[in-house]
């Protein structure tokens, strides 16, 4: 496993990709309406990246090895999808909640980062998954900083996850980032406290738990990307895009449009 530590310039290069990957996101939300189809969310996505922020979309034709090259510019996945739902004809309902999941590449370098939307007035069950996966990602988060475990991070998010009857996807993990969309290290959403790397300043690694309502098990799609849950329950993400720092850490996809960090996780020092 090789971890590369980002120098300051590579940093400043990440900092303005993350920022443009958030503003992504900021820019799409007013479309994300009951009658909108995911192909249409997919194209003024690809438009104000490519128009108007000079970013490249990096799933577009990206190919990992066993995988067909992605089709689209951004991954839709609509409830009992866990991830890498591909855009197309699917018109979003009231009462659907999806996840916009985008990665830019600006000046070589790459940001990553997923929200979920709630189109129209959707369940209670389902603000619920919506919160308790927020929630997981920043538990996930705080636990950053330099000497801390990677282990740290997989446990904090298992267990809140866990202690309120949802379950944590094992196929999918947070990744390190850079020039790279993927690079090492993989970043488990599970595990055990003071387990795995170490961390050091100038890492940066995506956070990006998969929490189900129900069972953790998936399947794929016979499209070869579309993960769903094996029992058809809702599932939901997050994810962001954090620099290690010596003092704790440096979320680096933040706009304007960010939610905030959630309470439980509110930084005292
Ligand atoms: N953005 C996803 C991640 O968080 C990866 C999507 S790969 C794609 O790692 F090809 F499906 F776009
Ligand atoms: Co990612
Ligand atoms: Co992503």
């Amino acid at each position: 496993m090789s971890v590369t530590i980002k120098t300051q310039e590579e940093i400043e290069k990440m900092r303005v990709a993350g920022r443009l990957g958030s503003e992504v996101l900021d820019y799409i939300t007013p479309f994300v309406k009951p009658g909108v189809s995911t192909g249409e969310l997919d194209k003024l996505c690809h438009d104000y990246m490519v128009d108007v922020q000079g970013s490249i979309p990096a799933p577009l034709n990206y190919a990992p090895p066993g995988h067909a090259p992605y089709p689209k510019s951004i991954c839709t996945s609509v409830n009992h999808q866990v991830c890498h739902g591909v855009p197309g004809d699917r018109v979003l309902k009231n009462g659907d909640v999806v996840n916009l999941d985008i990665t830019v590449i600006k000046d070589g370098w790459h940001g990553d980062t997923s929200r979920m939307f709630m189109v129209g007035d959707v369940s209670i069950q389902a603000k619920r998954l919506i919160q308790v996966t927020y929630e997981a990602m920043w538990l996930g988060i705080s636990k950053v900083k330099s000497g801390a475990f990677l282990g740290d991070i997989g446990h904090a998010i298992q267990k809140f996850a866990e202690s309120h009857g949802c379950s944590v996807v094992r196929e999918f993990c947070g990744h390190g980032i850079g020039a790279k969309f993927h690079e090492d290290p993989q970043v488990l959403h599970y595990g055990k406290a003071g387990t795995g790397l170490k961390l050091e300043s100038g890492m940066i690694f995506t956070v990006e738990p998969m929490i189900n309502a129900g069972r953790k098990d998936i399947r794929q799609l016979g499209d070869g990307w579309t993960i769903v849950t094996k029992d058809h329950s809702l599932s939901a993400q997050w994810e962001h895009t954090v620099l290690v720092t010596d003092s704790g850490y440096e979320v680096l996809t933040i706009s304007a449009g960010s939610p905030p960090p959630p309470e439980i996780t509110q930084k005292t020092s």
